[in-house]
């Protein structure tokens, strides 16, 4: 049995992953300073997303995750934010239409800077240094004074989580998600993309859907939800001092809060069961996920399940697949399995990013959009067959035209990713990858929903 949760409970679990920082009490003396910080965002909006995936974890609305990998504190930008926000509400509107429900829209934005590493230290040459754990941790130049912890980048960190929000209410709330203008900008998309011809129909069929809104009266003015759309935050809950100093109570709510952002997720090398981000993630009221990836078992799945969701509240708890194209096919089916038949309701989704990376030719870390679609492709293949609903996916993006990943219509190849390479950890897709990828998916959304209209005329005709 664990003891009571509290904020800092975790403190007595083992806590992997967490930097090594030269003064511990500089950080007690930024976490305390960060405790009398204003919420990023608050408890009503938290309940509201919980409240989608709930929808989205019976099959009413899908779930579209997306951001950088990890922000930084040199790509803070105006440009950078609405560029990324902007190709998630363009994916969002050609994804909405071909499910034909609604489309949960949360960004890896706005406070995902920490990076889990698989070693601590990186060797150059003679030199062995700390690796770099993120902006809000250390510095990416490979040098000692840059690499060492400092616990000042938290606050910066917040600081530039809470102008990152800020925008992205603007944008959402004041006109600049208007539907018809993001049509458009997909419009334009199709117009230069040298797949058109596969697209040009989906779109025209956007096109017309909303030309018939019009005609009816649903314009702009009459509903609110063509000007403007709702947009929550996530990243991932690494560090676990800045999510404690966060978390929060509120009047007329009961439990606790994590403010500093709607959803959280665990890593796939923290998700110990008996772990300090376990311990911590069990206690708050948000939605959270967990990645999983091929040495996740069923039985530890099924124990992770109850520490983190023992009520079994739908929308209360994600699970982000992240296999590779190779090994979904291995692992995916007898976790489904494993969880329908303990009757436990959770959102599927597929991570089809951090499966899939590879080192490339040029030595730059690389992902094949093929590969990636191919993960796609099967798992909503084995949802079909195990009769469970693949609910989402979690994409590494950026609306900037960067050469991170190769493939996708204009094919980036392993030689050119040398010139607009900018992530400062994983590669992401561009924009262009990233609506490409939305297309694809609209056309396996469109495919689901057709299975599902047969299903349930033969389950009508052998009841009459
Ligand atoms: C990530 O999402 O950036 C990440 C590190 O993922 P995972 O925990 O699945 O490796
Ligand atoms: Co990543």
């Amino acid at each position: 049995m664990r003891k009571r949760w509290s904020p800092l409970s975790w403190r007595s679990y083992p806590v992997a992953q967490q930097p090594e920082y030269p003064d511990m009490a500089a950080l007690a003396s930024v976490e305390q300073r960060l405790k009398d910080f204003p919420p990023l965002v608050f408890g009503e909006e938290i309940l509201s997303l919980k409240q989608q995936l709930a929808r989205v974890a019976e099959g009413r609305a899908f779930l579209l995750q997306g951001g950088d990998c990890a922000e930084s504190f040199a790509e803070f930008h105006p440009d950078t934010i609405r560029d990324s926000f902007r190709v998630l509400l363009q994916m969002a509107v050609v994804l909405t239409f071909a499910a034909a429900s609604p489309v949960v829209k949360v960004g890896r934005m706005a406070g995902q800077f920490g990076k889990p590493r698989s070693s601590p230290t990186e060797r150059q040459g003679d030199l062995e240094l700390p690796s770099y754990r993120g902006d809000n941790v250390n510095g990416i130049d490979f040098t000692p004074e840059s690499r060492q912890p400092d616990p000042e980048r938290l606050i910066r960190a917040y600081n530039q989580s809470a102008a990152t929000l800020n925008l992205l209410r603007a944008y959402a709330n004041g006109g600049y998600a208007d539907l018809h203008k993001v049509h458009r900008w997909n419009l334009d998309f199709v117009a230069n993309s040298p797949a058109a011809e596969r697209f040009q129909d989906l779109a025209d069929r956007i096109g017309e859907a909303l030309s018939f809104m019009r005609a009816c009266g649903l314009g702009d003015d009459a509903v609110r939800e063509l000007k403007g759309t709702e947009f929550f935050t996530s990243h991932e809950c690494l560090l676990l001092g800045f999510e404690e100093s966060l978390t929060r109570q509120e009047p007329g709510q009961i439990g606790w809060f994590d403010n500093s952002a709607h959803m959280l997720w665990c890593g796939d090398r923290t998700r110990h069961p008996d772990g300090a981000h376990i311990e911590f993630l069990r206690g708050v009221e948000n939605p959270i996920a967990v990645k999983i990836g091929p040495t996740m078992t069923p039985d530890e799945l099924l124990r992770l399940i109850d520490i983190l969701n023992p009520f079994d509240e739908p929308g209360r708890l994600t699970l982000i697949g992240r296999f590779g194209a190779d090994k979904i096919e291995q692992h995916l089916p007898a976790l489904i399995q494993a969880v329908k038949a303990d009757g436990r309701r959770v959102v599927w989704s597929c991570d089809p990013m951090h499966g899939n990376t590879v080192k490339s030719s040029v030595g730059l870390k690389t992902r094949a959009f093929d590969r990636m679609m191919q993960e796609v492709r099967q798992f909503f293949a084995i949802h079909r067959s195990e009769g469970t609903f693949a609910g989402g996916i979690h994409l590494e993006l950026t609306g900037q035209n960067v050469t991170e990943c190769t493939g996708g219509a204009t094919a980036i190849t392993e030689d050119s990713l040398h010139s607009r390479y900018h992530t400062h950890c994983d590669p992401r897709l561009n924009a262009d990858q990233s609506l490409e990828m939305a297309f694809q998916l609209a056309e396996l959304l469109k495919n689901e929903r057709g299975h599902q209209t047969k299903l349930s005329a033969k389950r009508q005709k052998a009841s009459a």
